[in-house]
């Protein structure tokens, strides 16, 4: 039979994404490491520990495995607490440290993607409260400008805060992510502080590098109404709409947006978004429910009927949202990246699928055109997943954290033929997934 590719531009970037409290290790100066000391805030009361031991130097050999994984770029965090112990100190070292994987990726030929901020805060901004503090966004922009300044030679393409919503709603709304609070208002402060953050960056990073491509890793989650003909269902699927998915990005091209009823306005934020990070992962529908209280929106939610949901429960498999997800992402007018897309697997059984059929989708779009740039899967190797300790596991590689020994996936191998080929083919489909071979090659 003849084959059939779904191939990609040139230049297509194709990595995978990583985090620096969820792999690193000994990171021990942070608001993540302390929420980790109390009893019942990790499942199975895991703990970070060792992580992938990128702080002791075992980047150097999954940098190993990205390159040989055919892998052209890839997405790594720089640690803030570790950068700025102190209010009054800078760490050089801990910088060197960073410049020491920038040289490393380049050594490899792999394209830097580079986050500030993923999900930790330095402790001494927790004890100012955190992001709810007025004067932390200025503080975060003299971080960000300070590292831009260090290493605007190996960078030039920057994610200046990852999820800022998953961050607010984790940590303020629901309580499972420090600081464990459930507050509406407080989550609003911390989403409106976080965007100065965001656009007080922006501005001094350009300062610095004019020449730099800043951006934010946006948490994009569909939401749909559970009943397509109940109105209830409707408005509160479109409220989880505006406040999940549209308040950042409008935000960012506008200087302002609606936010739970309120238009929220900060001027020097507009413009601030040279491309737009989509971190996308599943969907859920969303039903009308006064009982569920004001915290949920008075709403339930559940995952999409009939799509095939990961092992731990955490991720329905929806690609035809993530076709959506771009689409939506269109009235922002900047090039798009796909910063994270993943499953929890550790078997290996759903992840292949899942990227063929979010690969497929992706090319669907690249083929009308709608300006994306690359691809970064989540993630390289296992690594720590926040509240969920060691119990779900994202990696093309599987890690024994005891021995920090990594076992190649079947998944690792499919990726590795995808970034190679620059395109999925029919070849591929059928030698890793050939129940999906009808689906995508019809007749
Ligand atoms: C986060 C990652 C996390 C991944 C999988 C994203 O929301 O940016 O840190 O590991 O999802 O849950």
């Amino acid at each position: 039979m003849a084959e059939a590719r779904f191939n990609f531009p040139r230049g297509f970037l194709w990595g995978t994404a990583t985090a620096s409290y969820q792999v690193e290790g000994n990171n021990k100066n942070n608001q993540w490491h302390q929420w980790e000391q109390e009893e019942g805030r990790i499942m199975e009361g895991d703990s970070s520990g060792l992580a992938c031991d990128w702080w002791g130097g075992r980047w150097r050999e999954d940098f190993d495995r990205a390159d040989e994984g055919k892998q052209n770029a890839l997405r790594f965090s720089i640690e803030w607490s570790r950068i700025q112990p102190e209010p009054d100190r800078w760490d050089e070292h801990a910088l060197d440290h960073y410049i020491d994987m920038l040289r490393g990726l380049d050594e490899r030929g792999l394209f830097p993607l580079v986050t500030l901020h993923h999900f930790t805060d330095p402790l001494w901004i927790t004890e100012m409260g955190g992001w709810e503090n007025e004067a932390v966004p200025e503080l975060f922009a003299a971080y960000a400008e300070k590292v831009t300044d260090a290493v605007k030679s190996y960078v030039t393409t920057w994610i200046t805060i990852n999820e800022p919503n998953v961050y607010a709603a984790l940590g303020y709304l629901l309580g499972e992510f420090p600081p464990g609070e459930k507050h509406l208002g407080r989550t609003i402060k911390v989403m409106t502080n976080m965007a100065r953050g965001h656009a007080l960056a922006y501005h001094k990073m350009k300062a610095v590098q004019p020449e730099g491509r800043i951006g934010f890793a946006h948490h994009y989650r569909g939401f749909s109404p559970k009943r397509s003909r109940n109105p209830l269902d409707w408005l509160t699927a479109s409220i989880y709409n505006r406040a999940w998915n549209d308040f950042f990005p409008t935000m960012f091209r506008d200087g302002k947006a609606r936010l739970v009823g309120r238009v929220i306005s900060i001027p020097e934020a507009k413009g601030t978004q040279d491309y737009l990070g989509m971190n996308f992962y599943t969907s859920d529908t969303v039903q009308f429910s006064l009982a569920a209280g004001l915290n949920n929106l008075f709403s339930h939610r559940a995952f999409p009927e009939g799509a095939e949901v990961s092992p731990n429960g955490m991720i329905a498999s929806v690609p035809e949202d993530f076709f959506h997800a771009l689409e939506w992402a269109l009235q922002f007018d900047v090039p798009l990246i796909v910063t994270e897309n993943g499953v929890e697997d550790r078997k290996d059984h759903l992840r292949r699928e899942y990227l063929i059929e979010h690969i497929h989708q992706l090319w669907r779009a690249v083929n009308f055109n709608y300006p994306i740039k690359g691809y970064f899967f989540w993630t390289l190797v296992d690594n720590f997943e926040w509240n969920k300790g060691w119990t779900h596991r994202f990696g093309l590689w599987e890690l024994d954290v005891e021995s920090q020994s990594r076992n190649r996936r079947k998944s690792a191998d499919l990726y590795a033929e995808i970034c190679e080929e620059n395109a999925l083919t029919s070849d591929m489909v059928r030698r890793y997934s050939p129940n999906l071979f009808e689906k995508l090659f019809p007749g």
